[in-house]
């Protein structure tokens, strides 16, 4: 494993429409696992593939519900709405207010290329929402309104 470099708002990769993963080999594992130290020694609640600077269709979600790898995920069903604040590892030191689902369903790939499906709630289907759209060049700085400096914690 290794830890990678978090690119940075402005770069163009964070703007690419990233692609299907196809082969669920050693290159996917290895980049599953640099996701995971990453995020962790980030203390991120997820981490999409272009923020280490590739444009595949990968993301990783760290929160209480637990660690999961998702493969070209998609979503099945939304449902409500909720309010509330948001970062991203690649706009540092600032937060925004946006709006998200309240309650998604989507389908996705493990590692090992098995088809799943989760629901996930609040924070969960924010993070979520936030890491896919990631996937399709989109920051959270595109849908918030009021983003505001915060002190960066390390
Ligand atoms: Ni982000």
């Amino acid at each position: 494993m290794a830890l990678r470099y978090v690119v940075q708002i402005g770069d163009p990769v964070l703007r690419q429409k990233c692609e299907e993963v196809k082969k669920f080999d050693n290159d996917l594992f290895e980049l599953l696992d640099d996701m995971k130290e990453t995020v962790r020694e980030e203390n991120g609640a997820g981490l999409a593939a272009p923020q280490i600077g590739v444009p595949l269709r990968v993301v990783v979600i760290d929160l209480e519900e637990g660690y999961f790898e998702l493969i070209n995920p998609k979503f099945i069903a939304q449902k409500g709405k909720q309010t509330g604040a948001e970062g991203c590892l690649s706009v540092r030191g600032k937060q925004g207010i946006v709006t998200r689902p309240n309650k998604v369903k989507i389908e996705y790939r493990t590692r090992d290329g098995r088809k799943r499906t989760v629901t996930a709630e609040g924070l969960f289907a924010r993070a979520i929402c936030h890491e896919l759209d990631h996937l399709d060049g989109v920051l959270y700085v595109d849908l918030a309104q009021n983003i505001v400096d915060v002190k960066e914690e390390k």
